[in-house]
This record gives structure tokens, sequence and C-alpha cells, in this order.
């Protein structure tokens, strides 16, 4: 499966974040199971703690729109290596991902690595869970 184009569509989500206080921008794009696409960045906050993550405001997006299965979620911060998703927002990939959801994590437009939720929220807590 060929990603380059959700890279290319977290780096410009990327362009929007607004990040005054760290400086460190972030980019995401969310692949809907009908082919949509929604990015969304980085949104500080003067009081640090309301700060959304780039994830986190593309899934919204998408939610919002309507959409509940995330396909994949591209995910660019540094340029030249990989940012992984914090823990906040792997929880709430978790929420919308299926079996077969695709974390893409972006250094370059083609350069890019492929993981699966299992592997970076081993043991996650989910909606399962509320149901034993
Ligand atoms: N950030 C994200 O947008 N996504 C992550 O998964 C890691 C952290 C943002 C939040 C904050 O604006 C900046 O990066 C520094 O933590």
């Amino acid at each position: 499966m060929d990603y380059s184009n959700l890279v290319s569509k977290a780096f410009e989500g990327r362009k929007n974040a607004y990040a005054p206080y760290s400086n460190f921008k972030v980019g995401a794009a969310v692949l809907t199971e009908d082919g949509k696409i929604y990015t969304g960045c980085n949104i500080e906050n003067a009081s640090y703690g309301a700060t959304n993550c780039a994830e986190r405001t593309a899934i919204f997006k998408a939610i919002s729109e309507g959409h509940k299965t995330i396909e994949a979620i591209a995910i660019v911060g540094v340029i030249n290596d990989y940012t992984y998703p914090c823990g906040i927002c792997r929880q709430v990939i978790s929420e919308f991902a299926s079996d077969n959801t695709k974390i893409i994590l972006g250094k370059g437009k083609n350069e890019y690595i492929v993981k699966t939720l299992d592997e970076i929220l081993p043991g996650a807590f989910t909606k399962k869970d509320l149901e034993k």
C-alpha cells in the first residue's frame, strides 16, 4: 500500500500548526473508510494543558463529519525523523481503529514507516473492556 499521498496531506496540515510555545510543529492526516482525508495540526494554548495534538485535531474533524472508522492516520512532526503519537492520541486512535488500521509515521513524502495500533499501544483499554 502506498501512503505517500496521505503523508503529503499530513505535511499540508503541519503548515497550519499553531505552536508558538514549543515551536514543535505536527501535522496529521486521517484516511476514512470511504476514502476521505481529513488533515490536522497541533493547536497550542497559553494555558498549555489546553493544547490539542495534530492527530486529535484530524480525528475529531473526521468523526464530527460522521465517520466512524480510521483506515489510516499519517503523522509528521520533526523533519528527518519519525514522530510517534503521544499516549493520549494513541488512546483516541484506538477508539476509532479497526483491526486493519495503520499508523503511518512520516519523515518525508516517500519516507515513512507503517505501524499497527497493537505495536504502539499493546494491551489497549477499549470499549470491549467495558462489556466485560
Ligand atoms: N504534539 C502533537 O501534536 N502530537 C503528538 O503526538 C505529540 C505532541 C504536539 C503537542 C504540542 O503542541 C507539541 O507537539 C509539543 O509537545
